[in-house]
């Protein structure tokens, strides 16, 4: 994957789209190769008469800057860049003030569009921004990350960090347009690449067993991107995202939260390891999930196979499943506890975890009773 160098190929034959269906904001994702330097073409075509600003950050400008603004151009609708620096500490008030302003200055007017161009970090920020200028501009995803190509650039959720926790602030701010240019996965680092399967995993251990079973016997396919498997993975998975937002689009009735698999103990994890290179977002939710399907198994919900299973198919990829695969320090069970907490789904105090009655069977409990989390906790962080 690495060293391959950015390419701005024309579109494939291979594009699909996949259109996700909302009361007045339907939005189609075009997945294939070659879609940056195609992109000012298909916004012209699917936005008429909005003009663009940029929003990415450093790493992504230096590879995919030129090539998406050179087709902005074409058209005429570049308004200009707005450049950030890169890693989850951009998904910030300052840095959210700062861009607002940049936005403002470049002239982004209510009918015109922020493209976010870039991983998860890009997609939250500026879907933040895109939401609140002007009380709501267009916004077009442009996901460079495996992670932002099959869950965050689609859906809506926009947001920031606080200390208090993450993506605590935010908004729900659907875009206009998503743009998934597979081709662009070839100058992601193979741990961030992995990082973004544990989020593919996660919609087969959710709710399709039978793709759970595709990755195992396919997944070293995904991971070379020769041969069709790696758009089979990310088309599968933008389907399933698309499928549960259009069933809860603002997470309501439970089917939006089944997202979450793992979630709960890997914010914690992440808020824990300081949204550092410690633990990737990725990686916290692969143990996130793994724990949450220990959990399931230590209450009798699920059989210890399919456990074994899922820790087997982490190993094989080379993602961490245990809280002891964190390098440095473990956290207390007390720490994670107080960091659980800021769950958005507690409620009345409450923490609810997304289980497991075997792969692809994940529920929501609401009721998940304190002691039998910090008992549970003990012995994963080796406190017992
Ligand atoms: P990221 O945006 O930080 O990107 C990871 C790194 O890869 C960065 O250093 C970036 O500069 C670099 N990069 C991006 N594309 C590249 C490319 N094509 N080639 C080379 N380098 C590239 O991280 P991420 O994993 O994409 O996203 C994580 C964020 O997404 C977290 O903040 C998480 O909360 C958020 N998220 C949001 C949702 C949602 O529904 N809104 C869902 C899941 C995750
Ligand atoms: N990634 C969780 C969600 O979109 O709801």
């Amino acid at each position: 994957m690495m060293g391959k160098g950015a390419t701005a190929s024309a579109p494939g034959r291979d594009t699909t789209t996949i259109e996700v269906t909302l009361p007045g904001r339907s939005y189609p994702i075009d997945i294939g190769e070659g879609l940056v330097a195609t992109a000012g073409e298909r916004i012209a075509a699917t936005l008429p008469g909005a003009r663009c600003a940029v929003v990415t950050d450093a790493n992504v400008a230096a590879l995919y800057l030129a090539p998406l603004k050179e087709s902005l151009e074409a058209r005429g609708l570049f308004l200009g860049d707005a450049v950030v620096a890169p890693g989850e500490a951009s998904k910030s008030f300052p840095v959210l003030a700062r861009l607002s302003e940049t936005l403002l200055k470049l002239g982004v007017e209510r009918g015109d569009a922020v493209i976010a161009l870039g991983g998860g970090v890009i997609g939250d920020l500026a879907g933040f921004a895109s939401s609140i200028l002007r009380r709501g501009v267009r916004l077009v995803q442009i996901p460079t990350t495996l992670l932002a190509q099959v869950d965050s650039s689609v859906g809506g959720k926009t947001g920031i960090d606080t200390p208090q926790g993450k993506n605590l602030i935010g908004t729900f701010h659907q875009p206009n347009l998503v743009l998934a240019d597979i081709a662009t996965l070839s100058t992601l680092s193979e741990r961030e690449f992995r990082a973004g399967y544990a989020e593919v995993m996660k919609y087969g251990l959710l709710g399709d067993a039978p793709f759970f079973s595709w990755l195992e016997k396919h997944w070293q396919q995904v991971f070379s991107g020769e041969g069709p498997e790696r758009l089979k993975a990310i088309d599968t998975s933008v389907r399933a995202k698309a499928a549960i937002v259009e069933a809860d689009e603002r997470e309501e009735s439970g089917a939006r939260a089944l997202l979450n698999l793992g979630h709960t103990f890997g914010h914690a994890l992440e808020a824990y390891a300081g949204y550092s290179d410690r633990l990737l977002h990725g990686e916290a939710i692969a143990i996130g999930m793994n724990l949450a399907f220990d959990f399931s198994v230590a209450q009798g919900l699920c059989p210890p196979e399919d456990e074994a299973r899922v820790e087997r198919h982490l190993a094989k990829v080379g993602l961490p499943s245990k809280i002891a695969d964190i390098p440095g320090k473990a956290p207390t069970p007390g720490q994670l506890l107080r960091l659980m907490a800021q769950d958005k789904k507690v409620q009345g105090g409450k923490l609810a975890l997304v289980l497991v009655r075997g792969i692809g069977q994940a529920f929501v409990e609401r009721d998940v009773p304190p002691d039998t989390i910090t008992a549970f906790l003990k012995k994963e962080c080796g406190a017992d």
